[in-house]
């Protein structure tokens, strides 16, 4: 693919990752982008530099511009590796370029790389001057990493966002408008509750510091490129970083012999009785971060696993341990699961819950080996009595 050309002078010089289906533990069933975008100007711009292994593709989108040794600057919004993959390479053939990066970005880059480049450390609202334009500098710690910022364009109104508004899609397309917005948003959202999930609090304050601005093209480092949703997925990432979940909820279990699994049927029952739309999560059948973007919509989360030994079933105890590490916040949590002599899976779970900060206001729920039927009205009664909980919210 050639470079696309997203407003004057300005271009899109990426990599396309057709091939990635894991992306250190997330899977990417369409596969990633990273961005790369180059500025011409009196001064030439590299912002961001791709995954490693995508170098030879970038730097042959760069060469259909603009001769790489002309670099000026080599803008580092983000020390991650699939950012900042080809710094070093960029700079053996741009050797005179500087590298423009925050303070952590300075200390990050200098820890992966071991290299005493030409650094420009920048804060937030300091500008650069690059000919007609300016870049200016806005510090986002923690979305993804301490050292991440974004860079701004204010005369092209382009917001180079890094991780910020990502997802991860490989498309011959580089447009939101040109993908559609229901895909884009699934994806979208997959990747705020896989990556940006623990960090609602930084997002918020990022959001704030750049609601003044004058934005036409929100240019993130994975995926495609925001033009006509800005809107859309900004008022997404308001929701999302508030912790606003919707009214429903998602019963997230595996089984050893089938007890757990009566058990969250009869839960969904009782649930869609008081009128709460449930979706149901096999841990057996789906990865654990195809999971959390449900996680990140539903204001009740319901975890079901049966007693191993015990504690709780393994293929749960991942889940959780996810869980925990993405730290969602404002839920209703709800235990439960079959045992055979301990059940001691329940009371764990309900203290991960506890841990989290999520209000439990129905008791949890363990059954003795095989649930009869009038066990599993009691659990679809639990499950009502949960879903009457929820629709108060
Ligand atoms: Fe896309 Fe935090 O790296």
């Amino acid at each position: 693919m050639e470079p696309v050309e997203i407003k004057p002078g300005i271009y899109w010089v990426g990599g396309i990752d057709w091939d990635v289906r894991n992306f250190h533990g997330y899977l990417t069933q369409r596969g990633a982008t990273y961005n790369a975008y180059l500025i011409m100007d009196e001064k030439i711009v590299l912002v961001d530099t791709v995954k490693h292994y995508l170098f030879d593709e970038m730097l042959a989108r760069i060469r259909e511009v603009v001769d790489p040794s002309k670099i000026d600057y080599v803008v580092s919004n983000h020390v991650e590796m699939d950012h900042s993959g080809n710094l070093a390479k960029i700079l053996e053939l741009a050797p005179d370029a500087k590298v423009v990066t925050s303070p952590n970005g300075e200390k990050g880059l200098r820890r992966h790389y071991k290299e005493d480049w030409d650094f420009v450390v920048v804060k937030s609202g300091d500008t650069i001057n690059i000919g007609k334009r300016t870049m200016q500098f806005f510090l986002t710690p923690m979305v993804h990493w301490p050292d991440n910022m974004v860079t701004y364009l204010p005369e092209a109104k382009i917001l180079l966002s890094n991780d910020a508004f990502g997802q991860h899609i490989a498309t011959p397309e580089r447009f939101d408008d040109e993908i559609g917005w229901n895909v884009l948003y699934e994806e979208a959202a997959k990747y705020y509750a896989n990556i940006v999930f623990p960090y609602g609090d930084q997002v918020k304050k990022a959001l704030d510091a750049l609601s003044g601005l004058d934005i036409e093209i929100v240019a993130p480092g994975h995926g495609l490129i925001w033009r006509t949703y800005i809107p859309k997925i900004l008022e997404a990432y308001q929701k999302w970083a508030t912790n606003t979940a919707e009214n429903r909820a998602v019963i997230i279990y595996d089984t050893m012999w089938g007890s757990t699994e009566k058990m969250a049927h009869s839960l969904r029952a009782g649930l869609e009785k008081a009128g709460i739309p449930v979706t149901m999560r096999n841990l057996k059948t789906l990865h654990i971060s195809d999971i959390m973007a449900d996680v990140l919509r539903s204001k009740a989360i319901l975890v079901g696993s049966p007693t191993l030994n015990n504690g709780i079933f393994p293929p749960v105890g991942a889940f959780l341990t996810y869980l925990k590490g993405l730290r969602p916040k404002n839920r209703i949590g709800f235990a439960f699961g079959s045992y055979g002599w301990g059940g001691q899976a329940v009371k764990e779970m309900e203290t991960i819950m506890n841990d989290l900060g999520w209000d439990m206001p129905v008791e949890g729920v363990k059954i003795q080996y095989i649930p009869d039927e009038e066990e599993l009205d009691e659990v679809k009664e639990a499950g009502k009595e949960l879903g009457e909980v929820i629709k108060k919210e």
